[in-house]
C-alpha cells in the first residue's frame, strides 16, 4: 500500500498500520536553501516514518520546502528499511525509477537514509551510481552539510551511530499525520540481538529520550488539536531515563489530558511488566491494546531466535494481560520457516495462535539477513515453498481469529476517536476503538474529526467494524 501526498510517499514495508496523511502546515524558514524542494519517501516501521518527520524538520529549518512530486524535487530522499530482503529490493527498484528524473535534472541530489543506508554504507555509492548521499539514522543533523557537499559534486556517507542521539530537541514536522494522531519516538536503537534481526546493526545501541521532552511534545500536540499519541520504540518496556520507567512514562503522558489517547509499540514479552499492565488498566485514556510479538510458538525455535522467553513465559504474560486488562486487544508478529523449524514446531505456532486468539497479526516468511546471528550460526534450511505454505496456514488461521474477535463486538457500544473519512466514502467517518480495531460509521454533522463518539457496532468484516453513532 502506498500513498503520495505532500512530498511524502509512504510505503509500509514492515508490519505497521497504514499511515494517514493530510496536508501539514509547513512553516518555511529561509536559512540559505531558499525554496529548494525536498521529496521524502518512507519505507519500513513507524520509527522510520517518525524519523522522516525529523528529517523534514531539519531541512525546513535550513530553508527547504516539500513537494509531492519527486520529478520536480531538488533533493529526493528515500528512507529505507532492511528488515527483509524484499524490503531492500523494493528500494533498489524505486531508485531505478528515480534515474530518469535525475538524467533530466542532473543537479538533483538523491539521498538514501535509514536502515539500508546504515547496513550498506559506502557500498551503496559503489552499487547505485545515482546516489549522492548515504545517511544513517543517527546522522540526520548532518544532512544540510552533506547536501552542501553533494552540491559541490562530492558524494558522501555519514553512517555514524550514536549512543546519545535522540533528536529530543527537534520538533517533528507532522507529515504522517491526520491532525488527530501522531507518533512520538521515546527511544532509539535496540540491545536485544534477536538472531534473525538486522535492527540492532542498523539502529545501534538502545537509548531512551528524556521524559520531560516526551511529555512536552505530547502536550504541544494536544494543544495543537491532536487527540492520540503513539509512543514508539523497538522495545518500549526497556525505556529508562533518569530513573523513569516505561510504566511511569505512560502515566506522565496519560496525565497530559484525559482526552489524549495514549498508545505505544512495541512491547517485548520478556520485559512487559505487571506494573505496565496495571498502569494501562488504571487510566481510561491509555488504550487497551498491546502489540506483543510472539515470532514462534515453540520454545526451541524461540531459543534459536534468541528471544529470551519461552512458550510458557509468553503464555503467562498473555494470562496476566487477560487478568489485569480483561478487554485488551492483542496483536502479534509471526515468522514462519525460521532456521531448523520442523512441522511440529510450526504447529506449536498455530496452537499458540489458537490459545491467544489475536485480534491482529503481522506475518512473515523468514528472510535471512547478512551479518545477523542467525546468518552466522544457523543454516537457512527451510525450503522457500515450505516457509510460504506455513505462512499461508498462519494467515488463514489469523483471518478466522480476527473475524471472531471483531464479531464479539457486535451489539456493543464502543468509544471511537474520529480520525477522518472512510477510504471508501466521504459519507462515512472512520476511527479506532480502544482495542485498535477500525470502526466505520455514517457522518453525523454534530461531530467532527478529532471528536470522540459512541458507536453501536452492527456489522463487521474480518478487518473493520461497522456501526452508527448513538
Ligand atoms: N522490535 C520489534 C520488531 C521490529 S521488526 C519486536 O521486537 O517485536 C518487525 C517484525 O519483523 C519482527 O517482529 C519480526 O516478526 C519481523 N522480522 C524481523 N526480522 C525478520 C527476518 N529476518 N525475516 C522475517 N521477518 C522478520
Ligand atoms: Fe529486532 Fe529483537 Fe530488537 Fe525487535 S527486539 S528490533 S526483533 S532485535
Ligand atoms: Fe525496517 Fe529499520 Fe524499522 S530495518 S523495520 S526501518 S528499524
Amino acid at each position: 500500500m502506498f500513498d503520495i501526498k505532500h512530498g511524502i510517499k509512504e510505503h509500509d514495508e514492515s508490519r505497521q498500520g497504514e499511515a494517514l496523511l493530510l496536508e501539514p502546515s509547513l512553516q518555511q524558514k529561509d536559512n540559505g536553501a531558499s525554496g529548494r524542494k525536498l521529496y521524502i519517501e518512507s519505507y519500513g516501521c513507524q520509527m522510520n516514518f517518525s524519523d522522516s518527520e525529523i528529517v523534514a524538520s531539519i531541512l525546513l529549518d535550513s530553508g527547504f520546502e516539500t513537494t509531492r512530486d519527486y520529478k520536480e524535487a531538488d533533493v529526493v530522499f528515500i528512507n529505507t528499511c532492511s528488515i527483509r530482503e524484499n524490503a531492500e529490493q523494493r528500494v533498489r527498484n524505486r531508485l531505478k525509477e528515480f534515474e530518469a528524473a535525475k538524467t533530466r535534472n542532473p543537479g538533483m541530489i538523491v539521498g538514501v537514509l535509514g536502515c539500508m543506508a546504515e547496513r550498506l554504507k559506502s557500498k551503496f555509492l559503489e552499487e547505485e551510481k545515482l546516489v549522492d548521499v548515504v545517511v544513517g539514522p543517527d546522522a540526520y543533523r548532518d544532512l544540510p552539510n552533506l547536501i552542501g557537499q553533494a552540491d559541490d559534486g562530492q558524494r558522501s556517507v555519514n553512517v555514524l551511530l550514536s549512543r546519545e542521539e535522540t533528536y529530543a530537541d527537534i520538533s517533528p514536522v507532522r507529515l504522517n499525520s491526520n491532525g488527530v494522531s501522531a507518533f512520538i519516538s521515546i527511544m532509539r536503537g535496540c540491545d536485544n540481538m534477536c538472531s534473525f534481526c538486522v535492527v540492532p546493526f542498523t539502529r545501534g545501541r538502545e537509548r531512551s529520550r528524556d521524559a520531560n521532552s516526551i511529555v512536552r511534545e505530547a502536550r504541544d500536540l494536544f494543544n495543537a488539536g491532536y487527540r492520540e499519541v503513539t509512543l514508539l520504540g523497538q522495545n518500549v518496556d526497556s525505556y529508562k531515563h533518569d530513573g523513569v520507567t516505561f510504566a511511569q512514562l505512560l502515566e506522565k503522558v496519560a496525565l497530559v489530558n484525559p482526552l489524549l489517547r495514549v498508545r505505544f509499540s512495541t512491547s517485548h514479552p520478556k520485559d512487559i511488566t505487571d506494573e505496565v499492565l496495571y498502569t494501562i488498566a488504571r487510566y481510561e485514556n491509555i488504550c487497551n491494546y498491546i502489540h506483543l510479538p510472539i515470532q514462534s510458538g515453540n520454545s526451541e525455535v524461540l531459543d534459536r531466535m534468541n528471544r529470551t522467553y519461552d512458550r510458557e513465559w509468553y503464555m503467562d504474560r498473555i494470562n496476566a494481560i487477560r487478568r489485569i486488562i480483561p478487554d485488551c486487544g492483542i496483536s502479534t508478529d509471526v515468522i514462519t520457516g525460521f532456521c531448523g523449524e520442523t512441522d511440529e514446531q510450526h504447529l506449536e505456532t498455530l496452537s499458540m495462535m489458537d490459545y491467544v486468539k489475536y485480534d491482529y497479526a503481522y506475518m512473515f516468511a523468514y528472510s535471512e539477513r547478512p551479518g545477523t546471528l542467525a546468518a552466522k550460526r544457523y543454516t537457512d534450511d527451510v525450503p522457500e515453498n515450505v516457509k510460504k505454505q506455513r505462512l499461508t496456514e498462519v494467515v488463514a488461521l489469523q483471518r478466522q481469529h480476527s473475524l471472531l474477535r471483531l464479531s464479539e463486538q457486535l451489539g456493543k457500544i464502543q468509544k471511537v476517536l474520529i480520525e477522518g473519512f472512510s477510504k471508501r466514502s466521504d459519507q462515512d467517518y472512520c476511527g479506532r476503538n480502544d482495542q485498535n480495531a477500525m470502526v466505520v460509521f455514517a457522518v453525523d454533522p454534530r461531530y467532527k474529526i478529532g471528536d470522540y463518539v459512541h458507536v453501536l457496532v452492527e456489522n463487521c468484516t474480518s478487518a473493520t467494524l461497522i456501526g452508527k453513532i448513538i
